[in-house]
């Protein structure tokens, strides 16, 4: 990574066409920043009219940090539905805009299709009234486990107009991922589709629903969406959703929910233990993730945005659904890949529905940088304004790709740092900003960022400094709990350094006060975007029978940011081979799915530990690099020999 020292700002880029007068300058950002901290009740009261209540609040913000009372609430005493808000107020004035662009896998064999919010009003009343006759009530658990089809934004707005709670879990999740989430929130019933289609392979959903409820209680129903048309089985406790549709009434009012009621959950990985199910409440999510869409992507009134993620990770909830439809949007929703049918897909989607803002990931930037700019340039772009990076790093070499190559050095990037805990970007430039490829840049509003030592846990003031990022204050998308586990929240993001919330990453606050992001200080590795706890792989890899221990940890991986390495030793009498070691590859994705799969995996006859039997990860980190010349202090190992042979059978060489 090139030194951020070499790094002079650039000025954000004019325009090609003239665009609309940004929602926010340069001058309003510092204005707007101050009276965000300075009088945050005054603040997010007035951003707090973004959303219609049916009871307005009077009480804005009340929120502790405090040790042991750690109590987040948001307009805590007004009442409002996301449903309506994101559909039934755009009625009047855009019932016949589209609401969502639905951009299928393979665009040779099917066509896109437009969704009005008339529609979009209509299958969402019909799904709601769906569920309530199987008999979901307000507060009850529904798990979404579905391609992205326009029925995943119908089934958690459904969810939301009715006051269930949703928890959608990425289709590219093993049954028994599936399963676990579905016992760990007591999930009445389950969204899923027969198949789904992804650059061109068909996951069967149904079939691995059908295999995680068999370790679920009986009365667990399950909904079906025909999405391929492909065979399933049938059992007792399946519903057909098309049919259901086809019979339900379109009139389905919108229940009042608190504005603290939850919203949905999300699993996420963390450093330690199974993933943990984050919970997100409904008026402070829904004024957060609205007014970041707006304002980092300067979104306006008959812009097409397009947020390649998938509404399986946050990214998909704030900024492909409820951000957007919030403002009265218009959002692609895409079922395929970057490279299917062919490495210009992006950019082909991009021309196709003259797309205004661009929004992805730098794993994905980095994979199509490397199949050339022919793709790109074959494509008519003259519509982006804006271009958006989520997930990881970005490396100043992505970012200058993107910059010049996508953007022709005219829309501004936005690198917009945040987590599923955040709801909504935290740490970002704005599009009328001064630009630093690779930064994160400043504080979105009433975003308090500090940096701390990481062992003494001091505040470190001033700049050009290193540390661990903290928030010093909520914020309305601000996480409220973990699911039915209070006390995990405090102990994860409040214990560490007491009275702030720690964002598990390191930062640096450069010599201008600029934030650059330097990755997870904890055992969660970042594998093209996606959080994996590494403590989550080790645990699957020990449940295989001829597996001893395992140690897991991240290395730098050219196109994915992070690979998963992981140190195997083996039982007793079991011999490593090629074919064991494609065996346990195969167990990690059964287990929680492709995106798990160890990258590299290194037979350890022994792991570094110390005497009192802790793995030393400093030192496995260190091999898994290829960078051990510089292993620092071993002098606590209980057996120094280990590390000679680790470092001569590692697999990452150079
Ligand atoms: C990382 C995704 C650097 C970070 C929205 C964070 C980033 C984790 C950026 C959260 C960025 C996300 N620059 N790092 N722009 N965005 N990260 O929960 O390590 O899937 O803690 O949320 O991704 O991942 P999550």
């Amino acid at each position: 990574m090139q030194s951020t020292d070499l790094i002079k700002p650039i000025d954000a880029p004019t325009p090609t066409k003239p665009g609309p007068t940004p929602h926010v300058s340069a001058a309003d950002y510092s204005s707007m920043y101050a009276a965000s901290l300075n009088d945050p009740d005054a603040f997010w009261a007035e951003q707090g009219q973004r959303v219609d209540w049916m009871k307005p609040f009077t009480k804005v913000k009340n929120t502790s940090f405090e040790p042991d009372n750690i109590d987040i609430r948001w307009f805590e005493d007004g009442t409002l539905n996301v449903s309506a808000n994101c559909i039934d107020r755009h009625l009047a004035d855009r019932a016949d805009q589209t609401a969502i662009i639905w951009e299928p896998d393979d665009p040779r064999t099917e066509d896109a299709r437009h969704i009005t919010y008339a529609q979009l009003h209509r299958s969402v009343s019909k799904m709601a009234n769906v569920l309530r006759d199987l008999g979901v009530e307000k507060g009850d658990r529904v798990i979404i486990y579905l391609p992205m089809i326009p029925e995943a934004a119908y089934a958690m707005l459904a969810c939301t107009r009715i006051g269930a709670i949703h928890s959608i879990v990425f289709a590219g999740f093993s049954p028994d991922a599936l399963g676990a989430r579905i016992n760990g929130c007591d999930a009445k019933i389950v969204i899923t589709a027969d198949h789904a289609p992804r650059g061109g392979r068909e996951t069967p959903l149904k079939s691995n629903t059908d295999t995680a409820l068999l370790h679920c209680k009986d009365d667990v129903k399950c909904l079906v969406v025909k999405r391929t048309g492909g065979q399933t089985t049938w059992t007792d406790r399946d519903y057909d959703c098309n049919a259901l549709m086809a019979e339900a009434s379109a009139d389905c009012p919108a229940v009042e929910m608190a504005a603290e009621d939850p919203l949905f959950i999300l699993y996420t990985s963390g450093s330690t233990g199974q993933p943990k199910g984050v919970v997100h409440t409904t008026g402070g999510y829904l004024v957060y993730a609205a007014m970041t869409h707006e304002i980092v992507f300067d979104y306006h009134d008959g812009d097409i945005f397009w947020c390649t993620a998938d509404v399986g990770w946050v990214t998909g909830h704030s900024y492909i659904v409820y951000g957007p439809l919030a403002n009265g949007g218009t959002t692609i929703m895409f079922e395929g890949v970057p490279t299917y049918p062919d490495a210009g897909r992006f950019w082909d989607v991009c021309a196709k529905h003259k797309v205004n803002q661009f929004y992805t990931a730098p794993t994905a930037i980095r994979a199509l940088m490397g199949a050339g700019n022919d793709w790109v340039e074959k494509h008519d772009l003259s519509d982006l304004r804006v271009l958006g990076s989520v997930g990881e790093p970005i490396n100043p070499e992505a970012w200058n790709w993107y910059n010049e190559v996508v953007g022709k050095g005219k829309c501004p990037i936005v690198d917009t740092f945040w987590q599923t805990e955040t709801g909504g970007h935290m740490l970002t430039p704005l599009p009328c900003t001064k630009l630093k490829p690779g930064a994160a840049q400043q504080p979105f509003f009433g975003v308090q960022p500090v940096v701390l030592e990481p062992t003494s846990g001091q505040i470190i003031d001033g700049n050009d400094v290193e540390g661990v990022l903290c928030i010093a204050d909520s914020w309305p998308g601000q996480m409220r709990t973990v699911w039915g586990d209070h006390e995990r929240f405090e102990k994860t993001y409040f214990s560490d350094y007491k009275g702030y919330y720690f964002s598990g990453d390191g930062c640096r606050r450069d010599a201008d006060g600029d934030y650059w992001i330097t990755g997870r200080v904890d055992d969660v590795i970042n594998v093209s975007g996606h959080r994996m706890g590494t403590a989550e792989v080790e645990s699957a890899l020990v449940a295989h029978p001829k597996v001893a221990e395992s140690a897991v940890v991240g290395y730098p991986h050219d196109v994915k940011g992070q690979g998963i390495y992981a140190y195997v030793t083996l039982m007793n009498g079991q011999e490593p081979s090629d074919e064991l070691r494609k065996e346990l590859e195969k167990w990690v994705r059964t287990e929680i799915g492709p995106i798990a799969k160890p990258d590299l995996i290194q037979w350890a006859p022994g792991l570094p530990k110390t005497r009192s039997g802790k793995i030393m990860r400093r030192i496995l980190r260190k091999i898994a690099e290829d960078d051990f010349g510089a292993l620092g202090d071993t002098s606590t190992l209980a057996d120094p020999s280990v590390v000679d042979d680790l470092i001569e059978n590692r697999m990452n060489r150079g």
